[in-house]
C-alpha cells in the first residue's frame, strides 16, 4: 500500500492511495441484500485493515446512516487507527444543524472526531460561508479534524476554502476512464497546491472491471439507471476494455487493478473503490502497488478518450426500454 498525508496533525493517519468507499453498506439500490450488510460488509472492511487501507468513506446519506453504523462496528477498535470520511447533506446549511449533524455521524460511527467532514454537493442556492460557519465551531471543539468538499468545481473549492479560512485539503469529484472532468482543472490544481483529489466511482460502478457485456448486464437498481451499462455503451467500450486487458496482461493483473492503477498514476489523486466481496477488496488494495509505464498510461488515455458513449437526452429511451425489458 501507498499513502499521502493530508493532515499536518501528527496524531491523525495517513491516507491510503487506495480506499474504500462505503456506499454499498445497507443501500438497497446497490441489491447486495442483508447477508451483505450483515456480514460481508464487515469482512470487507476487517480485510481492508489488513492489507493496510486507511481511507475509509462513508455518508449519513449511505442507507440513511446505515452505512456509518456498519462501518463503526466493523471498524471496531480501529477505529483510531484510520483516516476516517464521511458526508453532511447541506440541505439546510446553517451552523446549528451542521453542528447536530455532525454528531449525528460520529455517534453513528461510534468516534469522537471525524478525520475529514466533507460537505456532500455544493448547495446550489445558499453559498458556503452559511456552512462553513459550523464546520469551524466543530473544527475548534476537535469533532471535526480536516473540512473537505465533494462534488465542486474549482472555482466553488476556492471559494469554500475561503469562507472557512483555512484550508479546506480535499474535493471528492467521479474519476475514472470514462468520467475525465476533473483532469481539466481539479487535479492540476491539486498537484500545484498539495491538494488531493478523492476519485469516486473510479471503476466507473464495475463497468471497468471487465464482468459486464452486452448479453450480462448487472441487474440492480443503480447501474439500471447509469446509460453507461447499456448494450449499446457496452458495446462501445469494447476497445477500452481490450486495452485494459492488454495492459492488465502485461502486468498479471486484472483490468479492475489497471483501471485503478490509472487513476492515481496523479499523485495528488486517491481513489475510493466500493466492494462486493472480500476477493474484490484485496484486488483493489493491491492495485496501489502497480506502476503503469508512460506508454501504457498513454494508451489507456487514448483508448478512453475513443470511447463515446451514449449519454444525456438520447440515452433516456434507451434506459426506459431496458427497465422495462
Ligand atoms: N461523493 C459522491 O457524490 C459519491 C458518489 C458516488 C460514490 N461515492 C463514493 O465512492 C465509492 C465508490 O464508488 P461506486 O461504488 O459508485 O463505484 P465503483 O467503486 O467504481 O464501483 C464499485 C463496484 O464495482 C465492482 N467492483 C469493485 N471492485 C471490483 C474488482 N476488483 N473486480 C471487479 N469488480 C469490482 C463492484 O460491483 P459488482 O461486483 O456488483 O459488479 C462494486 O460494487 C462509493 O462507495 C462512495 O463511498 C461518492
Amino acid at each position: 500500500m501507498r499513502y499521502l498525508s493530508v493532515s499536518s496533525d501528527p496524531d491523525t493517519a495517513q491516507v491510503s492511495r487506495i480506499g474504500l468507499g462505503t456506499s454499498q453498506f445497507g443501500a438497497s439500490q446497490w441489491g447486495y441484500g442483508e447477508s451483505y450488510a450483515g456480514q460481508e460488509a464487515r469482512a470487507i472492511v476487517r480485510r481492508a485493515l489488513e492489507l493496510g487501507v486507511t481511507l475509509f468513506d462513508t455518508a449519513e446519506l449511505y442507507g440513511f446512516g446505515r452505512s456509518e453504523r456498519i462501518l463503526g462496528q466493523a471498524l471496531g477498535q480501529d477505529r483510531a487507527a484510520v483516516f476516517l470520511a464521511t458526508k453532511i447533506l447541506p440541505i439546510l446549511p446553517v451552523a446549528p444543524v451542521v453542528e447536530q449533524r455532525a454528531v449525528a455521524s460520529a455517534n453513528r460511527l461510534g468516534v469522537r472526531r471525524l478525520d475529514l467532514y466533507q460537505v456532500h454537493q455544493p448547495n446550489p442556492v445558499v453559498k458556503d460561508q452559511a456552512i462553513m460557519r459550523g464546520m469551524r465551531a466543530l473544527q475548534r471543539v476537535g469533532l471535526v479534524g480536516e473540512v473537505g468538499v465533494s462534488n465542486y468545481t474549482l472555482d466553488r473549492w476556492r471559494a469554500a476554502e475561503q469562507a472557512l479560512g483555512s484550508r479546506v485539503p480535499s474535493n471528492q469529484v467521479q474519476y475514472s476512464l470514462v468520467t475525465r472532468s476533473p483532469e481539466r482543472e481539479l487535479v492540476p490544481f491539486a498537484e500545484s497546491t498539495g491538494h488531493l483529489v478523492i476519485a469516486y466511482s473510479p471503476l466507473a460502478q464495475g463497468l471497468l472491471s471487465g464482468r459486464y457485456d452486452r448479453d450480462h448486464r448487472p441487474a440492480n437498481r443503480i447501474r439500471a439507471a447509469n446509460p453507461l451499462f447499456l448494450p449499446e455503451n457496452l458495446e462501445r467500450a469494447g476497445e477500452l476494455m481490450a486495452t485494459l486487458r492488454e495492459v492488465a496482461d502485461a502486468h498479471s493483473a486484472t483490468p479492475a487493478q489497471i483501471a485503478l492503477a490509472w487513476v492515481i498514476h496523479s499523485p495528488a489523486v486517491v481513489a475510493i473503490p466500493g466492494a462486493s466481496s472480500v476477493a474484490q477488496v484485496e484486488s483493489n488494495a493491491a492495485a496501489a502497488d502497480i506502476d503503469l509505464t508512460d506508454d501504457e498510461y498513454q494508451a489507456l488515455s487514448e483508448a478512453s478518450a475513443r470511447f463515446r458513449p451514449l449519454t444525456g437526452a438520447a440515452a433516456v429511451p434507451r434506459l426506459v426500454r431496458a427497465r422495462l425489458g
